[in-house]
This record gives structure tokens, sequence and C-alpha cells, in this order.
């Protein structure tokens, strides 16, 4: 009875009731990569929304962006049984994870998502006609970083073609300035040179990359575009062997170098060193790129837990959480996306989030819409990290593009 007393009066007060009270000690262990200034606040919004209903946040974070070696991870937690009840996978990747039997469904959280998604993302979330993952937001691939003061100093303007880049990276060198800040991992080439792929039309990149088309994979234009990642190589500083992406975020947040490649991850760094785009530093679309849009979307799937049959409150409220409106608005402010919820207020965005939203609703209609083979959207694994290992031969020995192109084509057909 006293105990029962003690309950309804923290009902009353709105503080824990019925079911909520006996969930309330419920763990919810959350493996992500998300460790830097930027990213560490967005995941932050998560744990803090997550507490406040009650569950107990569990934080399994494994550092290294793109999260390699968060998947390595994940794979020894789940082959000990001990998978986390979270996990952050996405694209090609959730379906892999689904066929081996061990998710949930989170359909009960989902009820209304098939209306809030765009189609193509809706699908993705999706295996065997029910939920098993949930997004968070849409990132943009194809950005070039450059610090304003740097282009001032060297008198450039933002590069709209490959032609132009270059005038502009020769006026960095000539003031002074590092052009190009870059780390020193395979995603981060990949990431680079799947840039310039899609510089070459966002048909040939679809053809390239997600069809795998041998004729597109040995063709001259397939030669230029290795041509054209070595001669941007001539731009990097000769430190770059394992640095990290935020760690070449910073040099241009503080003027140490021009230009950077990367998604837009990379505009939570900024946001988090209070820099302001347009005053600061500019986000332009890679040069030739400005019409397509290589999208990333993340995303967390579920996984069963031991002696449960069915997703547990704490995953549903996961779930349920990630899509909210105010969180989507909330998290993509911290971490440099857009919100993939449809309807979600882009007001408070700066004015790169606003021009990735603009670019990607053009893009879709255009046709330009495309996943991200560096971060995971466009094919399996396997195949994947076949291709990342050609690019990263190439970009760090010196291999001729003939050589190169031949190793392409052959690492396309790895299943
Ligand atoms: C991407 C991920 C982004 C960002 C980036 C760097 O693969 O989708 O959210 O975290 O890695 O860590």
């Amino acid at each position: 009875m006293k105990v029962r007393a003690i309950m309804g009066a923290l009902c009353a007060a709105g503080l824990m009731c019925g079911a909520a009270a006996a969930q309330a000690a419920e763990q919810v262990e959350v493996l992500h990569w998300w460790t830097s200034g930027g990213e560490s606040k967005a995941i932050g919004v998560l744990k803090d929304d997550l507490q406040k209903q009650g569950y107990v946040w569990k934080d399994f974070a494994v550092a290294g962006g793109a999260g390699a070696a968060a998947m390595t991870a994940l794979k020894t937690q789940v082959i000990a049984g001990n998978a986390p009840s979270a996990a952050q996978i996405k694209g090609p990747l959730i379906q892999d994870w689904a066929s081996q039997g061990v998710l949930v469904n989170i359909d009960s959280a989902a009820t209304d998502w098939k209306k809030e998604l765009p189609p193509e993302i809706d699908k993705i979330m999706h295996a065997d006609g029910h939920y098993v993952a949930a997004p968070f937001s849409v990132h943009r691939v194809n950005w070039l970083y450059i610090n304003k003061a740097a282009l001032d100093k060297a008198g450039g303007k933002v590069p709209t073609t490959w032609a132009e880049f270059f005038t502009v990276a020769d006026k960095m060198k000539a003031a002074g300035i590092q052009p190009i800040a870059m780390g020193g991992q395979p995603w981060q080439d990949l990431t680079l040179w799947e840039d310039v792929v899609l510089s070459q039309g966002a048909d040939f990149y679809k053809k390239a990359l997600v069809d795998l088309d041998q004729k597109t994979l040995t063709s001259p234009q397939m030669a230029q575009v290795f041509d054209t990642v070595r001669k941007i190589q001539g731009y990097f500083d000769s430190g770059r062997t394992g640095r990290d992406w935020n760690l070449a975020t910073a040099m241009v947040i503080n003027g140490k170098a021009g230009m950077q490649f990367m998604g837009d991850w990379a505009k939570g760094e900024f946001a988090n060193a209070g820099k302001k785009s347009g005053s600061d530093y500019i986000c332009a679309a890679v040069p030739g790129t400005e019409k397509a849009y290589t999208f990333n979307v993340d995303s967390f799937v579920f996984f069963q837990q031991k002696g449960q049959s069915a997703a547990t409150p704490g995953q549903l409220a996961l779930a349920k959480t990630i899509m909210s409106p105010g969180f989507q608005e909330q998290f993509s402010l911290y971490k440099g996306s857009i919100p993939v919820r449809l309807g979600v207020s882009m007001a408070k965005f700066d004015d790169c989030a606003k021009k990735s939203y603009a670019d990607e609703q053009a893009a879709i209609k255009a046709g330009g819409y495309v996943p991200s083979l560096a971060h995971g959207m466009a094919q399996a694994d396997a195949t994947a990290g076949a291709i990342s290992d050609v690019v990263t031969k190439f970009m760090n020995s010196q291999e001729d593009t003939k050589t190169a192109v031949e190793a392409l084509a052959k690492a396309a057909k790895t299943k």
C-alpha cells in the first residue's frame, strides 16, 4: 500500500507513472562512432532525451570516422552474445544484419513514418516488410569547405570547375597557405575519389558506383578521375598519414589550410568552434557537382536483447525519439546535417544547411540524388571495401592510372 501511495504521488507530480516506473531502470546500450566535438554534441541530445524519459544510457562509443572500428567492435559483441540495444548501422548493411536474424522490429514506434520520410529512405529502414532502423538525418557528402580569410588573402574565388579549383589552390600556395587539409584513412581517400567521380556527372556516378557497369568503370572518363585525384594530391601536406578527418577540419577552421573535401559533418566542427558560414568559412559543392547530391543517412538498428522476443520499451523509446520533430531539428543543428523527417522547419538552420536542403530537392527532381559509396549507402560491404582498397592503394603509392582502372573493374565484381 505504502509503495503504491508513493508511486501515486510521484505520478500525480508528473514524475513516474505505472509502466514508466517499471521501465525506469532499463539500460539502453548504444554503439556509435560519434566522438568528434560536433558529433558528441549531437548524440548528447539523444542521450539527454532518453534520460529524461527515465532510461539509463550506456554509451558504447568507438572512435574512428565513418565507423570502420565501430563495425569491428559490433561484430565481436554480437558473436559473444552481448549485442547492444542499438547500433549505428546504415544503408545495405541494415539488410545484412537483418538477414542474420539478430534484429527486432520497431513497427509500433514507426506508425506514421511512411508519410514522414522520403520514399527512398523509408525503404532503406525496412527489412522483410518491417521497420528495423530509425533514421537521424541527411548528410550531403559532396562539399568543399573553404576558409574565407585564406581565400581572400589568396585573392581567389569559389571554384565551380576543376580548372578554377587548381587556380585557387595555386594562389593559396603562392600566398603561403597549405591549399588542402586532408586526413589519412581509406574512407577519406574514398570520399574524395567519389567526389571526383560525381564531377563527371550523376549519371556517370550511378553507372559506375551504383550499377557497377564495367564499360563505365573502364572508360577514359574513369581514367580522368584517377588523373584528377593524382593532381589534387599535389596540394596535400606531408603529414596526412593517419590523420583524423576532424583534425583536417581544424586546420581549415584555424587557417592552417585553405580547403577540405568533406561531408557536412565537418560543418558540425565549424559550428562547435563558433564559426559562421559566409563570414568565417564557405561551403560550396565540390567543383562540377553543383546539381548533384551524394546522400548519407545515418540510422540506428535495434538488436534482440537476451530473454526478449520483441523490442524493449527502451528500444522503442529510442526509435520514437530519433524521429521526433524536436530531436530531428536539434540533432542536425549540431551535426551539420538536415533533418530526414519531412516538414521539419529549416528556420533555425544556417545558409549551408538551407543550401543542402534546396540542392537536395533539386537533385531529387533532376535525377542527381545518389547514394554515397564511401559512406556505406551504395554497395554491400564487400564490394565497397574492395573498391576502397583500390583507391587507397592508388592514393598511397605511385601506381599509374591504367593499373588502377583495371584493378577497379576487377574490384567491382567482388560479392
Ligand atoms: C559518416 C557518418 C557521419 C559522420 C562521419 C565521420 O560515415 O555518416 O555521421 O559521423 O562518418 O565520423
